[in-house]
């Protein structure tokens, strides 16, 4: 598979998403679980984009590091950006009622997380997701 570039600008574009994200993880070899995590996530973010951004991108691309395949989201927009990302990600143990659940739920989905904002110019959060040993060998 190549890496894929998909804009985000309406809710629609959020459909679109979700089902190609589906598609991919499906044919990575991820069971249904990993795959709604994954398709979740994507969707989180790219609604994000949508509601306190303007416009953006995900790019979708496979992993193979030494022997290991997984799936590496990239969505980023020009958008306000955040003044400080920690304090939306600290409020882990409070209720997720607050602010920043979104985020914090995408962090506890996936395996890696990196989330890099600047203030007035725009957001990039970069996910991943490994398939499991248990995964892998059901393809070999
Ligand atoms: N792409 C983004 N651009 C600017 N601000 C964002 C972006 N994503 C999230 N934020 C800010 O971080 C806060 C927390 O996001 P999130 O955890 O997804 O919760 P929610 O979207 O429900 O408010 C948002 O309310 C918003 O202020
Ligand atoms: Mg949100």
């Amino acid at each position: 598979m190549l890496s894929i570039l998909i804009p985000i600008k309406t809710e629609s574009d959020v459909v679109t998403i979700r089902s190609k994200v589906r598609e991919i993880t499906g044919g990575l070899g991820f069971d249904e679980l990993d795959q709604s995590r994954i398709v979740q996530s994507v969707s989180e973010l790219a609604l994000n984009v949508v509601h306190h951004a303007e416009e953006g991108t995900v790019l979708i691309e496979p992993l193979d590091r030494e022997g290991r395949r997984g799936i590496r989201m990239v969505v980023q927009d020009f958008g306000p950006g955040m003044a400080e990302t920690e304090p939306i990600l600290r409020m882990s143990e409070t209720p997720s009622v607050v602010e920043g659940h979104g985020l914090r739920q995408v962090r506890e989905l996936m395996d890696e997380f990196v989330i890099r904002a600047v203030n007035g110019k725009g957001t990039c959060v970069q996910v991943s997701k490994w398939l499991t040993v248990a995964a892998m060998e059901v393809e070999e």
